[in-house]
């Protein structure tokens, strides 16, 4: 443990999670797989407790006390969550997670013939299939490459923006490489051919201070259950100016002004995009992961992961047979993939499994990317303030005696 001096105050931080009190196959959990999901802290199980317990309503409907307990509740939870990246309470719409996030840019934007994207290999599904859905209207869908390095090829923007581009799509932190991109040199670029700027920041609000003016995009798009909170929440924010001028993305109520039988006006930002009974309690909820992850401190977070990568990269390298994916250690975020041999991510993530660690395998949601790698799937290990470098040397043994079981 002295190999990391973590800010974090480890002991407690992990006392906070219950689920990390489990045992796997009669071995303690070493859970690794936080790029998928990430678990819950008390404070957190306990807010849904208590909102389903004490205020349980729906919101922007009633004058009774439950009701307008429960929209003060969502509401103070949004403001939250905008003063966490640094938005104003207006552009921030709830949404189930990034997927319905860049689904409703995808919807509401106002696509037409014609119109170019661009986006890159490195991007989960959900930053690449609602793009290739638009194809069939006439737009055309362009990739940036990524290098050997893991590493996008950015001066591909140059070629590949035109002045027919309309949107330029990044992840800001890649879901399989760890990869960080400059997201604010890829919307200086957009902005500087008039195209406009959609990061996917599952992977990075979570793990590291973001700020949306200081990263400069027009829309950033996250994912509650990835960042402690429940699963079924999270958020698109979207430049105000933009919102306003946006089509709303579904049509019902509490997204309405006035409705006749002839038309519907719509209802001021955020509500504009959020049709019907939103997802109350797990968005409030939401407001108490952030709580969490703030006390915590993002900063320390984000130096808390780095040293611990740094640290796994550097044992890792000790399995002989293993090959990892992705930029040298430093600046990259904390998910290392790699495949041991030639043996399928699957097995190996099944013996890993055996020794009490949960790790992903498959393709995680990224197909293009692992076709441009030349591989059909890679083990994913993932980290969060939790994690120590005591689970990373258990991972480390695992995959040793991992070459044993395969005879390798
Ligand atoms: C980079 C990235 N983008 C988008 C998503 C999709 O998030 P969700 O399933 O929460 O919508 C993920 C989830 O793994 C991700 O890692």
């Amino acid at each position: 443990m002295d190999k990391l001096v973590s800010k974090l105050n480890m002991k407690k931080i992990r006392k906070d999670f219950p689920i990390l009190g489990r045992k796997i196959s009669g071995k303690k959990l070493v859970y690794l797989d936080n790029a998928a999901t990430t678990q819950k802290p008390k404070a957190v199980i306990d807010a849904l407790d208590e909102y389903y317990e004490q205020r349980n309503s729906n919101v922007h409907r009633g004058v009774h006390t439950l009701a307008e307990e429960a929209t003060e509740a969502y509401e103070e939870s949004r403001k939250k969550l905008a003063r966490f990246i640094n938005a104003d309470r207006r552009e921030i719409i709830f949404t189930r997670g990034t997927t319905e996030a860049i689904n409703l840019v995808k919807f509401s934007l106002g696509f037409e013939k014609g119109d170019e994207i661009v986006t890159t290999v490195m991007e989960h599904h959900s930053n690449i299939v609602p793009w290739l859905m638009l194809k069939k209207k006439g737009i055309a869908v362009k990739f940036v490459d990524v290098n050997e390095d893991g590493l996008l090829e950015e001066e591909q923007y140059d070629d590949l923006i035109t002045e027919k581009t309309k949107l330029v799509t990044v992840a800001h932190v890649s879901n399989v490489l760890g990869t960080i991109n400059d997201v604010k040199k890829i919307a200086g670029i957009a902005h500087d051919s008039g195209a406009l700027c959609l990061v996917d920041a599952a992977q990075s609000v979570p793990h590291m201070p973001v700020d949306v003016k200081q990263l400069q995009c027009d829309f950033l798009a996250l994912s509650g259950h990835k960042m402690l909170g429940p699963t079924g929440s999270g958020a698109l924010y979207g430049k105000k100016q933009l919102l306003e001028e946006m089509e709303p993305f579904q049509g019902g109520g509490e997204m309405i002004k006035t409705v006749s039988t002839e038309k519907a006006t719509w209802n001021d930002l955020p509500w504009k995009f959020e049709a019907g009974t939103p997802n109350i309690a797990d968005s409030i909820v939401l407001g108490a992961a952030v709580d969490y992850l703030q006390k915590a401190g993002m900063k320390n977070i984000r130096e808390h992961e780095k040293d611990l990568t740094k640290y796994a990269l550097s044992r890792l390298s000790e399995v002989k047979g293993l090959t990892i994916y992705g930029p040298e250690a430093g600046d990259r975020g904390g998910v290392v993939s790699f495949n041991l041999g030639d043996i399928h991510a699957h097995d190996l993530a099944s013996v890993l499994n055996d020794d009490g660690i949960a790790v992903r395998s498959g393709h995680h949601c990224a197909m293009p990317l692992h076709t441009r790698l030349g591989i059909v799937a890679t083990a994913r290990a993932s980290f969060y303030l939790y994690n120590t470098p005591a689970e990373i040397d258990k991972l480390v043994a695992s995959l040793k005696r991992a070459r044993k079981v395969f005879r390798l």
